[in-house]
């Protein structure tokens, strides 16, 4: 299935992890590219947002290549992330981190309850096939108290900014990743946005969810958001 025909939820599940299985081994680089290396610091000021740390159990959702695993252990965490497509978890694990790595579902997590203390995803939202299924796994790992931070792209909404969004993210990007990944994977990735729920909507699902203190920071103009919140008492 080309992935620009954006699938609907059935077929989603396995066309998004046969692409993320497919352009694998050139993820980094495109990453890193396509961000001009802000990547790494959105990743480094998502941990910072939670206080990631020493002694801190902490689970990497749609873990990827292992980029947020690496600076979460890199903090002290006993970490474990988690990815559905075996191939990105194969770079993960040759990448020499000290964490553990694990293929499983974001819809069905291979852990126990409340036992972890913190929680990352890194870009993966807009790939999940049920946000609120994801939501409720989220907040079934995660013990009372427990700190979530979430990145994912996003729209600007100042008129001039998006334009030039618009120009570099949904043309030069996608062109550039045919170049030198994949054709049909990097024509998704701006497409794939529509996938993400408008601001509020997002807010409430992760607030029925059974998080508090839930909070959304514009990263790069609007270009990036970082959610952020906290496992209430009860869900
Ligand atoms: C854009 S990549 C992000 C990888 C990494 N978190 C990062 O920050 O670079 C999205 C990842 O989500 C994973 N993914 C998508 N849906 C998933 C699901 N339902 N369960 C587990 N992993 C999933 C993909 O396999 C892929 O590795």
């Amino acid at each position: 299935m080309a992935l620009n025909a954006l699938p609907g939820a059935e077929a989603k599940r396995g066309a998004v992890r046969d692409m993320f299985d497919r352009i694998a081994p050139r993820y980094d680089r495109m990453n890193r590219l396509i961000s001009a290396g802000l990547d790494q610091r959105w990743r480094r000021a998502a941990l910072d947002h939670v206080d990631v740390r020493t002694g801190d159990r902490l689970l990497d959702l749609a873990c990827g290549t292992g980029d947020f695993a690496e600076h979460a252990a890199a903090r002290g965490a006993q970490v474990l992330g988690i990815d559905f497509a075996a191939q990105m978890l194969r770079n993960a694990q040759h990448r020499g981190i000290s964490a553990q790595f694990t293929q499983a579902d974001a819809t069905a997590l291979p852990v126990a309850d409340a036992s972890a203390t913190a929680l990352t995803c890194g870009f993966a939202l807009r790939n999940f096939v049920a946000l609120p299924e994801v939501f409720a796994e989220m907040a079934r790992v995660l013990e009372p108290g427990g700190r979530f931070a979430l990145l994912e792209v996003d729209r600007p909404r100042n008129p001039l900014i998006a334009a030039g969004h618009t120009l570099y993210f949904d043309r030069f990007v996608p062109r550039l990743g045919a170049w030198l990944s994949d054709r049909d994977a990097y024509a998704y990735l701006p497409q794939s946005t529509v996938y993400l729920p408008p601001e509020a909507e997002l807010l409430q699902m992760l607030a029925a969810a059974g998080f508090v203190k839930v909070h959304k920071r514009s990263l790069l103009l609007g270009a990036v958001q970082l959610l952020t919140g906290v496992r209430g008492e009860t869900r």
